[in-house]
């Protein structure tokens, strides 16, 4: 008998090597040093799984990997956050991916090889496994090319089996923003794009269109407006909150980091109100340290952040409609 998962995510999988601290950009026939380095948990479905993890959800992951020393490197973080990996495919034809990240104060720029993530699809997934868990997240639609063009049926079957499910789609690397991707967001509850990608995936170029488009299909609409915080649509309201402010060092996984909160008290069956405020903490906590999860916080320690901040959260939700 399988344990009961709180949650199954459906993903991609690879490391990070960050380099920060460089002079300046690369120049072709050069070489230059950086101050310093991480290598680390990569892939947005990865950090969204280990960080609600360690909020206290129990967590599976789907997906596949290399049988090489990086797969290895990421079961072993995944496990380290207590992750249930018994069912990543290791693919012995294929390697797995890694992202070379040159991260600048003020931006950054990445070089990623892709591997195996591009070959897992709906053949590799196994619906018993996601019958014992009561919600499904899927991160990077774009970025999955195999399993994108069947990830309505996955949904719909998970639905069919009684889960809730959430969707971010993160970016679209080609530019294209087809419209398939509405086949899958009828099937989602919670749908979690950042400004950027809510604009092109609704066809329209302001917020307020985005969110009313967007849900007319989608239940709940949250929509990540970076240092600006987040807007959040469902039947009932419309809110905004304003991120918190903190010293931030890198923005990776801001995103993942803040879906993880937000899930997280959607699971507890909270409001939309303290959804919103948990998705902006563990997103700003997120920034506040290299990588998407080295500085994630376990409950106590976002408890404490809150604590420190009781005044201010009267006021972070600013509009409300
Ligand atoms: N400079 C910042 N200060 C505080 N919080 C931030 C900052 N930048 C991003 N965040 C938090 O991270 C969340 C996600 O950031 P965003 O850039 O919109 O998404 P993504 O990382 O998916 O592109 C925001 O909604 C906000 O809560
Ligand atoms: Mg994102």
């Amino acid at each position: 008998m399988i344990e009961k998962l709180d949650i199954v995510v459906v993903g991609e999988l690879n490391m990070d090597l960050i380099l920060t601290g460089l002079p300046s950009f690369l120049e072709m026939g050069q070489s230059k040093l950086s101050k310093d380095m991480d290598f680390t948990l990569g892939s947005a479905s990865a950090i969204f799984a280990s960080n609600i993890a360690r909020l206290g959800k129990k967590v599976g992951f789907l997906g596949k990997i290399g049988d090489d020393i990086l797969g290895d490197y990421i079961l072993q973080n995944l496990l380290g956050r207590n992750v249930d990996t018994s069912k990543i495919i290791r693919d012995k034809n294929e390697k797995t991916g890694i992202c070379v990240s040159l991260s600048f104060s003020e931006n950054y720029a990445m070089a990623s090889f892709p591997g195996v993530r591009e070959s897992f699809c709906l053949e590799d997934i196994d619906f018993d496994y996601i019958s014992t868990a009561r919600h499904m997240h899927l991160s990077s639609y774009y970025l999955q090319t195999g399993m994108k063009e069947r990830c309505s049926e996955l949904f719909k079957h998970a639905k069919e089996l009684g889960l809730t499910t959430s969707f971010d789609s993160d970016n679209d690397p080609s530019g294209l923003w087809g419209s398939s991707i509405l086949d899958t967001l009828q099937y989602v509850d919670v749908f979690l794009p950042n400004e950027t990608e809510a604009l092109h995936i609704a066809k329209c170029n302001d917020l307020q269109s985005a969110l009313n488009i967007l849900s007319d299909v989608v239940n709940t609409v949250v929509i990540k407006t970076g240092k600006n915080g987040a807007w959040v649509k469902n039947r009932e309201q419309t809110i905004h909150a304003n991120a918190f402010k903190v010293e931030v060092v890198d923005t990776t996984g801001a995103g993942d980091s803040f879906n993880s909160g937000f899930i997280y008290q959607y699971l507890n069956g909270a409001d939309i109100d303290k959804c919103i405020l948990w998705g902006n903490a563990c997103a700003a906590i997120s920034t506040t340290k290299i990588g998407g999860t080295t500085s994630f916080p376990d409950i106590t320690e976002l408890q404490y952040f809150l604590s420190e901040r009781s005044e201010d959260l009267q006021k972070i939700i600013d509009i409300r409609i």
